[in-house]
């Protein structure tokens, strides 16, 4: 239709994109076999008897919890840097079919190296798909680290000190960093430090919040982990004043619609802050989250937006240059984008 094909060539910016979520069943299968990876017992878990099985499953989570134990059983057939470049070029391949210009992944080191992946490994091939992207289609990205808030604090500073060994939040090759996993029961300020050293540094920051945790882990977020966006942060409207801050300091939302219906923190599209937060001025980015677990690509969201809201063409200008504007590219590649 018309406003498909609006959507489709209207220039994107992914914020919200974590790349072992974009892994898919067939992809998972096949790295299994392929890398020797023992998988669930179907006799214990029935969603791993078979492809079809396991598609079935991801259509029936019932929290950000459920979803995280497939997501994480799911990413351990990821061996070899050449598997991580597969995945990452895959995503990048889907990512500009949807018109994508620049695409900010988050990636989640500690998930590979507790499990004796080296970091080298995963940034390798990731950095690896970035140049081809960036080759065949001109597709810019960025890589933000991601660290796990169910694991403590050391653990993600022990992460943070070898991404920094190495050279990579200097060298440009990791953007920023963020916070992901479990939300209820880790508040952000857990992570005080890394994100202080991180401020210290200038490297940028994100976290996870007001996704299933309430607006006290946005407020958090903002205030002890001095974040320059804040992810998913739907809960954003249960707290008027700190709605109108985001809203003047020009904090990012990245938004994930598809996500939190299939992680039931809404019953359907239709109920997110999307008019609010229009209305207010809140900046955000639509996007993906999790493609390959949660049954959608950024165009699938843009599109379900559309379809709950009927949004005007002045709408969508605000969305299309609020996420350029929030992106962490230099301002030459943003006058480019814009
Ligand atoms: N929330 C928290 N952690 C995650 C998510 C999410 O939506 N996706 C992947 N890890
Ligand atoms: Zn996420």
């Amino acid at each position: 239709s018309d406003t498909h094909q609006f959507l489709q060539d209207l220039p994107k910016c992914e914020h919200h994109l974590h790349i072992e979520g974009s892994l898919s069943p067939a992809l998972l299968f096949r790295l299994a076999k392929a890398n020797n990876v023992p998988l669930p017992d179907p006799a214990f878990d029935p969603s791993f008897a078979s492809l079809e099985a396991l598609e079935a499953r991801y259509e029936h989570f019932t929290s950000l919890n459920d979803f995280l134990h497939y997501y994480f059983i799911g990413m351990s057939v990821l061996i070899t840097e050449s598997d991580f470049e597969s995945l990452a070029y895959e995503y990048f391949t889907r990512a500009h079919q949807d018109g994508v210009h620049h695409a900010e992944i988050f990636f989640d080191p500690q998930a590979h190296t507790h499990r004796k992946i080296p970091y080298s490994t995963v940034v390798n091939g990731l950095v690896a798909a970035q140049k081809r992207a960036e080759k065949d289609f001109g597709l810019t990205s960025k890589l933000i680290l991601c660290f796990l808030r169910h694991l403590s604090e050391t653990d993600a500073d022990v992460t943070y000190q070898e991404a920094v060994s190495l050279g990579h939040f200097s060298n440009g090759i990791v953007a920023g960093i963020g916070l992901d996993s479990s939300e209820v029961g880790f508040p952000p300020e857990i992570f005080r430090e890394v994100y202080a050293s991180a401020a210290e540094a200038g490297i940028r920051r994100t976290a996870h919040a007001g996704e299933e945790g309430d607006t006290t882990y946005i407020s958090k977020a903002l205030d002890i982990c001095k974040t320059q966006r804040i992810d998913h942060g739907i809960r954003l409207v249960e707290d008027e004043k700190l709605l109108q801050r985001v809203a003047r300091e020009k904090i990012l939302v990245t938004m994930c619609p598809l996500s939190n219906v299939r992680l039931r923190c809404v019953t359907k599209v239709a109920e997110l802050p999307v008019r609010r937060f229009l209305d207010e001025g809140v900046r955000f980015s639509i996007n993906s989250d999790d493609p390959a677990y949660f049954g959608g690509y950024i165009l699938d969201n843009y599109c379900a937006v559309q379809e709950a809201f009927g949004l005007s063409l002045k709408d969508w200008r605000f969305i299309a240059e609020a996420a350029i504007e929030g992106s962490w590219c230099d301002e030459v590649r943003k006058h480019v984008l814009l």
